[in-house]
C-alpha cells in the first residue's frame, strides 16, 4: 500500500483527543469512521467536532468547502467489524495499557492484513502495544497534540519492529493533515511529555514548597517565557490525571526520582479536581 491508495481512516474512541483527529482526517479529504462503544459519546463528539468546525471557519482557519468535505466523510459507528476496511486504525481512548492491548487484538482479527496500526497514546510504550496487535512490523505512534486541530505537530513513534513502509505512509499521511512532524524512540513520555510533564509537575513543587502563588506562577511562566498558557491552566487543560499519569510512566518506566510525582498534584487529583473535563481544576482547590 501506499499513502496514496490509504482513503480510509478509522479513529478508535470518541473524547477530546479521537473527535480531533477523527475532525482534521476528514476536513483533509480522508473517510473516516470515529468508532466508540458508547453511542451518547459519539453524539457529543459529533456536536463538539460540529462546533468546533464552526468556529474556525467563523475565524477563517477553516474553509467552508473543507466542513462541507468532512460532513460528506465522517460517520459514527459503534460496531467493531464495521472497521474491516481500515487502511489506517489511530487508537485514542483512555490511557489504560490493558485496555489498549485489548482492542488492538480485537482489531487484528477485524481489519484487513494491509491495514496500518497507530496509537495516540501520550507515554504508554508502543512497542508493548504492537505486540498485542500481532502486527509488530504495521505499528506506529502517532502522538497527536490537544486541541487537535490547532495544534500543529504530531510526534512519531517507531519501535524497532516499525518497518520502512509504515514509518514512511505514516509520515506522509501526517503531512497531508498539515500537521508537522517530530520522529522519536519509544521512550516513556517520548519527546514533548518527557519535557513538558516535569515542567508542569515542578510548577506543583514550587506552589507545594509555598515558593508562590498560583496565579503567579502562571504569570511567570506565561510572560518570563512567551509560554500561550501557564503551567497550571495547561494541566487544568490537558487534566491533571492525564498529567499524574504520565508522570507515573516517567517515573516507572526509568526508575529515576527525578520525575516522582509532586504529592500536591497526587491530591488535586485524588480529591478529584481533575481540570477542564470536570470543570474544577487548580484555581478552584483550596
Ligand atoms: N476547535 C476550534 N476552536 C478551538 C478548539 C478546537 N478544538 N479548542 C479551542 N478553541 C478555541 C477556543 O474556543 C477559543 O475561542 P474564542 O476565541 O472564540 O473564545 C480559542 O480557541 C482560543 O483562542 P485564543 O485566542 O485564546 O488562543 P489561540 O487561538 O491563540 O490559542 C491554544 C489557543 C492553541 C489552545 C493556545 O492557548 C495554546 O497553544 N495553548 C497550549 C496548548 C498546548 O500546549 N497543547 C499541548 C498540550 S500537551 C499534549 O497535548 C500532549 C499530551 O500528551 C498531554
Amino acid at each position: 500500500m501506499t499513502r496514496k491508495q490509504l482513503e480510509e481512516v478509522c479513529v478508535i474512541g470518541a473524547g477530546q483527543m479521537g473527535s480531533g483527529i477523527a475532525q482534521v482526517c476528514a476536513t483533509s479529504g480522508y473517510r473516516v469512521k470515529l468508532f466508540d462503544v458508547n453511542q451518547t459519546q459519539l453524539e457529543k463528539a459529533k456536536s463538539g467536532i460540529y462546533k468546533s468546525c464552526e468556529k474556525l471557519v467563523e475565524k477563517g482557519k477553516l474553509s467552508l468547502e473543507s466542513f462541507t468535505i468532512l460532513k460528506e466523510k465522517l460517520c459514527f459507528e459503534t460496531k467493531i467489524s464495521e472497521l474491516k476496511n481500515a487502511d489506517i486504525v489511530i487508537e485514542a481512548i483512555i490511557e489504560d495499557e490493558a485496555k489498549k492491548k485489548e482492542i488492538f487484538s480485537e482489531l487484528n482479527k477485524v481489519v484487513k492484513k494491509t491495514g496500518i496500526f497507530a496509537s495516540n497514546t501520550s507515554s504508554i510504550s508502543i512497542a508493548r502495544l504492537a505486540e498485542a496487535s500481532r502486527r509488530p512490523s504495521q505499528f506506529i505512534g502517532l502522538h497527536f497534540m490537544n486541541p487537535v486541530p490547532l495544534m500543529r505537530l504530531v510526534e512519531v513513534v517507531t519501535t524497532l519492529g516499525t518497518n520502512a513502509q509504515t514509518l514512511e505512509i505514516s509520515k506522509e499521511f501526517v503531512t497531508s493533515l498539515h500537521k508537522e512532524i517530530t520522529l522519536s524512540k519509544n521512550y516513556p513520555g517520548f519527546v514533548v511529555n518527557r519535557i513538558l510533564m516535569p515542567m508542569i509537575n515542578e510548577a506543583f513543587f514550587a506552589l507545594q514548597d509555598g515558593l508562590s502563588s498560583k496565579e503567579d506562577i502562571d504569570k511567570a511562566m506565561k510572560l518570563g517565557t512567551n509560554q500561550p498558557m501557564g503551567p497550571f491552566e495547561l494541566a487544568d487543560f490537558i487534566g491533571l490525571d492525564t498529567c499524574l499519569s504520565i508522570m507515573k510512566v516517567l517515573y516507572e518506566g526509568t526508575s529515576d526520582s527525578k520525575y516522582r510525582p509532586s504529592l500536591l498534584l497526587q491530591e488535586y487529583v485524588e480529591n478529584g479536581y481533575l481540570g477542564r473535563k470536570v470543570g474544577r481544576g487548580v484555581y478552584s482547590y483550596s
